[in-house]
Order: structure tokens, then sequence, then C-alpha cells
């Protein structure tokens, strides 16, 4: 056992008839159907590389020519790609294609981490814009379109603007006026969409970014659609970046890519071609069972209503706690019904939905929740203690990851500059990047986020990195 850990650890899963409200879309294997099956229960033989009639992914003129340009034409874009490295590796290509060294940048402060590698990598100075935190999530939810609108006003030297949409919490921000006023400044708008590779599915949906003029938008094609984990699209809408996405497509590809994960990719085109209308039959799905979680009056699932300026993915539920009730307890209930979850912190669940979560699935996700005696889960409620953090800039996110650093307790960083980011995993957020000063509201929300057991990147045995001895 103690040998072979992974192997191990995941056959404890794949023997598991569990339902999967988490990633990835096919949701065990469930979303592969017909030739599909076959080939990916076949997963080792297929495991093959460049042979004869099986074209290059880096030099593509056969038939991966043709699935990337049925991709594209798919998404209505001018050229898309299939990434082997995850939308981490689309949002370094769309970065390093759009922009120059020393380039300022407006960013979502609430991006992935994989956008401020980009930004290190690339090293621009980029100008935040942070989201509004809500009280009754304890989160941040949703950013401003005025403020989005703000930033590219106050900014007009800015050479892009980089924004997540869909965040994880499905929340999907109005981009019409955003891409109007950022076209109106020259500037390249990149969207990181990793959760919305589904979007073009249903009008019921928010719409697709690439239809609204975004430059280049990023899908996670295994986060929502029948896809291996690890794959993802990269959509190029603008003819004059294609040349450079060309040439970072490789620069940031495996030159081995798993023709598994390309498989899987095509599939995920077909199927969304094929069968779009399983996501509005998942809408309902996800609808009905809504109405009828909420009707029991203790949970309180995110409503587009809530949102000002952002349409909803309704297939994934932010479930809120009523205060004092543990959704860590909660979590393990539903796991010891054999129901997975995305992802929860001490106040919310996140459940993802793919269309290959059949209605008994929901139905029982309902029953177990209307069994549960609220009252069991009462009373070990880590309550969030600090003001939604904006910690302060002082140094280029470059400048300070090149400086020399010092490792230093955690508690010992107040007014320290971080030389390596703190992010908590999912969703991956940083909370703290390069170049910022770790002041009170920062240092209390890392706390909380540790006392909610949410893994970190960035803190090993409570210590961090700064950068040395600079003290403010
Ligand atoms: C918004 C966002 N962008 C990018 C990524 C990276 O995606 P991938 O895991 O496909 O590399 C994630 C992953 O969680 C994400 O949530």
């Amino acid at each position: 056992m103690d040998r072979l850990p992974l192997v191990n650890g995941l056959l404890k899963y794949i023997n598991k008839e569990h339902s999967y409200f988490a990633m990835p879309g096919h949701k065990m294997g469930k979303g592969f159907r017909g030739d599909a099956a076959s080939l990916f229960n076949d997963i080792l033989k297929a495991d093959v590389t460049e042979l004869p009639g099986l074209d290059n992914l880096h030099n593509p003129d056969g038939i991966i020519k043709e699935a990337e340009e049925r991709l594209s034409a798919l998404y209505g874009s001018k050229k898309s790609y299939f990434l082997v490295n995850g939308s981490t590796s689309g949002n370094m290509i769309a970065i390093f294609s759009s922009f120059k060294e020393g380039d300022k940048v407006i960013a979502e402060r609430s991006c992935h981490t994989s956008i401020f590698n980009g930004i290190i990598l690339r090293k621009l100075n980029p100008v935040y814009i942070y989201q509004d935190f809500d009280n009754r999530y304890n989160l941040g939810i949703e950013l401003s379109e005025q403020n989005v609108l703000n930033a590219i006003r106050e900014n007009p030297d800015a050479k892009g603007i980089i924004l997540t949409s869909p965040n994880y919490y499905g929340a999907a921000i109005n981009l019409e006026n955003i891409i109007k006023e950022a076209k109106l400044h020259k500037m390249t708008v990149i969207i990181d969409g990793a959760h919305g590779a589904h979007f073009i599915a249903s009008n019921n949906l928010p719409a697709s970014p690439i239809s609204i003029g975004a430059d280049i938008v990023i899908n996670s094609a295994h986060k929502t659609l029948p896809a291996l984990t690890q794959s993802a699209y990269l959509h190029v809408n603008n003819e004059s970046l294609i040349s450079k996405a060309d040439f970072y497509f490789h620069v940031f590809n495996s030159t081995s890519p798993s023709y598994l994960l390309m498989a899987s990719m095509d599939y995920s085109r077909y199927y969304l071609e094929r069968y779009k209308t399983e996501w509005d039959r998942l809408i309902e799905r996800c609808d009905r069972t809504r109405a009828k979680i909420e009707s029991l009056g203790i949970y309180h699932i995110l409503d587009e209503k809530e949102l000002f300026n952002s349409k909803l993915d309704r297939t994934r539920y932010l479930i809120n706690l009523p205060s004092q009730v543990s959704a860590y307890k909660l979590k393990d209930i539903l796991l010891k019904s054999s129901i997975e979850i995305e992802y929860n912190d001490c106040n919310n669940l996140i459940l993802i939905f793919s269309p290959f979560n059949t209605e008994e699935e929901l139905d029982k996700l309902y029953e177990v929740l209307k069994g549960i005696d609220i009252n069991s889960l009462k009373g070990s409620t880590i309550k969030i203690k600090y003001k939604f953090p904006k910690p302060k800039q002082v140094l280029s996110p470059y400048e300070a990851s090149e400086q020399k650093g010092e490792t230093i307790l955690l508690k010992d960083s107040l007014n320290r500059v971080l030389k390596r980011a703190i992010a908590f995993y999912p969703p991956g957020i940083p909370c703290i990047l390069p170049g910022e000063l770790m002041d009170i509201d920062t240092l209390n929300m890392i706390e909380y986020y540790k006392e909610n057991k949410i893994d970190a990147l960035g803190i090993q045995d409570d210590k961090i990195e700064v950068v040395l001895e600079r003290k403010i």
C-alpha cells in the first residue's frame, strides 16, 4: 500500500458508487458514451504518440487540424487550440501574446493564480480591480461593472484588461459595456473563462465572451464538459494575435501531448454540438431541485437576482448555510450518503453539475438535505473575523519575486513585503501577491482559511517567504 500511494489512492475512488457534484465534468466517466466509452475503457492502449495518421499538435495538418477547426467553428473564434496543460497554460499564452514586458495592465484582483504568474513572468505592471465583499456569503462573489469601467477610464495607458468570467461561484459579469469601453481605449480583452466552457450550449446560460467580442478566451474543458482533467481550450478571437498565440502555444505546451486528453477535448466539442439540449435539461433539473431545497427554509442558494451586474450559471450551486451551522459537518454528512461536493468553506458549499448528473442524483441530494437535523450541525463554525483585505502594492510582483528573500513565521509577517504569493486552493485566488504588504486584514483572512483547513500554497510549516529586511 505504502509503495503505490497514487495508484491505491485512485483505486479507492474508482470502486465507489458516488454522486459527484464536483469537477471533472464527465463525472467519473459517465459522460463518455458510444465510441468515446470504448476508447476510454481501453485507456492504456490509447496512450500513444504521433503515430502515422495521428497528426502533430504542434504542427497540425491532419486530424488535429480538423478537430481544432471544428472547435473554432463551434465557439465562433478566429482560431482555437487544444491545451494539454490546462487553462493555466492558456492564461500564460494569452498574457504573453497580448502584452510586452513593462506594459501596464488592468486585472481583476480575484483572478486565478496562473494569471498572476503570467503577470510576473511577463514583467507587467498591474492595476487591480477588487470585488466588493458580500456579507451574506462572507465572500466576494461579483465584480462591479462600474468599477471595471472606471479602471479603464482612469488608466487609458493600460494595454489590456484581464477578467475572470464566470467565477468560481458561477457569476459571469456583463461584458458588453466593458468590452466596448476597452476597445475604445485600444485595450486587449482577455477573459479567463475556465469555468464556462459549457456556456455555448444554451441561451439559458450566460453569453459566451467570444460572442461579445473578447480578444482571447480560455476554457477548462475538463471542469464542466466530458473531458479529461488538464484539458482546456484556448480561443483567439483577434486575427492580429494569432501568430503570437501560435508561438506561445508551443512555449507553454508539452511536446509530448497526451492523445487521450486531445481525444477527450474533441469528444467534448462533439458532445456540445450534438447534445446541446442536455444542458437545458440539466438547468431544468437544477432549477427544480434548487426550488425544493430553498423550500426547506434552511439552505439558501445564490440566485441571479442577488447579482447586480452579472448573470448566473444555474448549473452550479453556491449553498449558503444559516449562521452557526458548520459547512464542514454538512459536507461530512453528504459524504456519508455518497455525495461528493466541489468545495466548502465555513459558510458555503459549492456543487458543480453536468448533464451526467441524473435526476435521481439531484433528488437524492434534496432528500439527504431534507433529512438532516440542522441543529446537529450547529456550534462548530469558525467565524470570519476579517475585513475584506486589499493589501497595498509596494513593489511590482515581478520586482518582488526577484528580490532576495527570507523565510519567516506567518505570525511575524505584519508590514513585510511578500516575495511569494499565498493562495488557497480551491479556488486558487491569491490573498496576497508578491510585492504586497502584509496587513492585519490579510493576516486575519489567512488565519481564517487555515482554521478552515483549506489547502494553502505559499505557506510551509506556518512560514512564508518575504522580501529580505524590507520593513515599512
Ligand atoms: C478561474 C480559473 N482560471 C484558471 C484555472 C486553471 O485551470 P486548469 O486547472 O485547467 O489549469 C482555474 C482552476 O481552478 C480557475 O479556477
